[in-house]
Formats: structure tokens, sequence, C-alpha cells
């Protein structure tokens, strides 16, 4: 049985008293729904490697309610400094050097010298933490390899009666996972992309005077000979029909994801999208706002699997700003 509650206090400390018992509750950020232990509990954190059947090679991301929260734990340079107070709490997950005298398991970094940590930017999260009084171990809370959950149901139907706990707090307003950004070496390295892009952390660090040495911002989304982040080896995001990107039609018997207009968007054999039946065309952004594709993303790919469309055709997004994070979740789902 899985409660699924409203975010009132009382049910949020409800939710906290169960997180210091080494329990799992699932619970909103701004980016998808996580799945949270206490990140100090082994056997709890072991228990999420368990119910998402997730290998334990790939680490999580602890979640601190502030920066001081996450200070004993990981250590922070000016870099780090920086790029916290800018964009925490929000969708930005930094990889530091995790310190020696850190509690947190060993089991959450799966045996790495470094920890993936953050601060989301959702009320009822950061009042779940603080009230829980240990940082939070919390990867996406969906079963290992399928669609992050942007909404209570996904979680739900994705982990079945495996999570006790679900704290509904509506749809997650940015919709894509955190930006992973590894800062233990000299450039910075973007593992994951996500809402916040290499300009935005560029522009962060000039302004606050980091200019003088400028460190190299780059994206590395690809595992190389040495992969940076484990989950870049991982096939992710997968929906069960095909996937056909730039797609500037739609084949018979296929589903639409579109973006924008669909004006010059027809059909394979003749005809308008517009007789397409209903649960066969989704549009991410009528008007091609990429903030509000990236909202609508994961739930709308749900939406068009459950269809008894044979694929999924997906109009092309430009590749700038959020539209990187979205075209890289986008490839991983299409990859056989
Ligand atoms: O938006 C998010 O980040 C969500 C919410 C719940 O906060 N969480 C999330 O967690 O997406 P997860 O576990 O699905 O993804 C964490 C990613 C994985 O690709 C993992 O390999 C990488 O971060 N990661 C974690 N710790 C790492 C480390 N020490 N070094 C390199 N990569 C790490
Ligand atoms: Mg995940």
């Amino acid at each position: 049985m899985t409660d699924v509650l409203t975010p009132t206090p009382a049910h949020i400390a409800r939710a906290a008293e169960l997180i210091k018992q080494g329990g799992l509750v699932a619970f909103p950020t701004e980016t998808v729904y996580g799945l949270g232990a206490d990140a100090t509990n082994g056997k709890a954190v072991a228990s999420i490697f368990e119910v998402k059947g997730r290998p334990h090679f790939n680490p999580l991301i602890v979640h601190g309610a502030s920066i001081n929260m996450l200070e004993c734990d990981v250590e922070f340079n000016d870099v780090a400094r920086t790029l916290a107070d800018t964009f925490w709490p929000g969708p930005l997950t930094m990889i530091l050097p995790r310190r020696e005298d850190s509690k947190l398991s060993d089991l959450v970094s799966a045996g790495l010298p470094t920890v993936a940590v953050r601060v989301p930017n959702h009320p009822v999260a950061l009042e779940l933490i603080a009230k829980s009084e240990v940082p939070i171990a919390a990867p996406s809370a969906n079963a290992s390899g399928e669609i992050s959950p942007t909404a209570p149901h996904h979680v739900q139907s994705s982990l079945e009666d495996k999570v006790p706990l679900i704290i509904a707090g509506g749809a997650c307003a940015v919709g894509l996972e955190s930006t992973v950004v590894d800062i233990t070496g000299e450039d910075i390295i973007i593992v994951r992309a996500g809402a916040i892009t290499a300009e935005d952390i560029i522009s962060a660090l000039t302004s606050a005077h980091h200019d003088g040495n400028l460190p190299i911002v780059r994206y590395e989304l690809e595992a190389t000979d040495k992969p940076r982040s484990p989950g870049q080896l991982l096939r992710h995001y997968a929906p069960k029909k095909p996937l056909r990107l730039r797609a500037i039609d739609v084949a018979e018997g296929e589903a639409l994801l579109a973006f924008g207009s669909t004006k010059f968007m027809g059909l394979k054999n003749g005809g308008a999208v517009t007789t397409l039946p209903d649960d066969y065309f989704k549009n991410l952004s009528e008007t091609g706002d990429l903030f509000e594709a990236a909202s609508h993303l994961f739930a709308y790919l749900r939406g068009l699997d459950e269809s008894n469309a044979t694929g999924i055709a997906v109009m092309d997004i430009p590749n700038i700003g959020i539209g990187i994070a979205i075209n890289d979740r986008l490839k991983r789902a299409a990859e056989k």
C-alpha cells in the first residue's frame, strides 16, 4: 500500500519521521519527483537502490535544505560557493570532494571520493529535509531506466507499492532533472544538461569577479573512455515505442510530439496533423517556448507511449539553452 498525502505541515512531519526511521518517501522538487532516504543511513540508502532496481555503481544526489547543511559533508571551493549563492535553491547539482569526516553513507557516492549535492527549489522538499534534520539522498522516483516522474501518479505507476509514502505536490515546474556539474577538476564540466546552462554558469562566475581566471566551462554529456558520471553509461528515459527525431512529417500509425507551429507539418500519405486522434498528438509548446516544452516533455512522452501508435515522431527542437537538455533526453530516449 502506498499513502499519497497532500503537503500539509502535519503530513510533511509524518514523512520526516519516516525518513528519520530509515524509511523511503517520494517527494516533489522543482525538477522531478525524488525517492528520498536519510543519506547518513546505509540501510535506508541501500533500499533506494533495491526499490529502483538501480545498479550500485550509480551514485545518488544528496539534497540539503541549505548550503550549511551540506558543508559538513563536502568541500566548497570559491567557484562552488559562487554557484551555490547564485543558483541554490535551484536545479543545479555540484559534484564536490567528499570530506574525510563526512557522515554520509559510502553507498550514496558508490565509493567515489566525490559527492553530488544540491538544494532543491521547492517548499515541500525544503521543509521535508529541514524537518528530517539530515541530508536526503534522492534519485528520481522511477524504476531505473524509466522516464523520470514529473507528477505524483507517475511515481505510483512506476514504483507501484514499493514506496510507502508519496507527498503529492502537483506537477514539477522545471520538468527535467537538474544540471549536474563536476567542479573537482580544472575545467567546469557539465555532465548532465538541465535548466541551468553553460552560459548561465559563465555569467554567474563573471559577475562574481572570477573573470580574472575564468575556468573553462564545457559540456561532456556522452560517456568517454573514462566516464565522469556513471549515469552517462545508462540508457535512460526510455519509452517503449520507437522515437523518430527531427521528423518533418508523420508516418502512418505514428503519434506526433510537436514543438511550435504545426502549420507546415503534414501526414506522409497526405492530410493534416489536425486529423490525428487526440491521444496521438501533443504539442510541447505551441508558442515555441523551450521552458514550457521542458516542463511537458516527460508527461507527454508517457502519454504518447500509452497510445496505440506504432511510434512517436518528434519535431525539431532548437539546441539552445534548456533545449540542449531536452535534446539530450530525446536522444537517449530514441536509442535502441
Ligand atoms: O533533478 C534531479 O537531480 C533529481 C531530483 C530528485 O533532485 N534527481 C536525480 O537523481 O535526477 P538521479 O539519481 O536520477 O541522477 C543523478 C545523476 C546520475 O547520473 C549519477 O550518475 C550522477 O548524478 N552522480 C551522482 N553522484 C555522482 C558523483 N559523485 N560523480 C559523478 N556523477 C554522479
Ligand atoms: Mg534518474
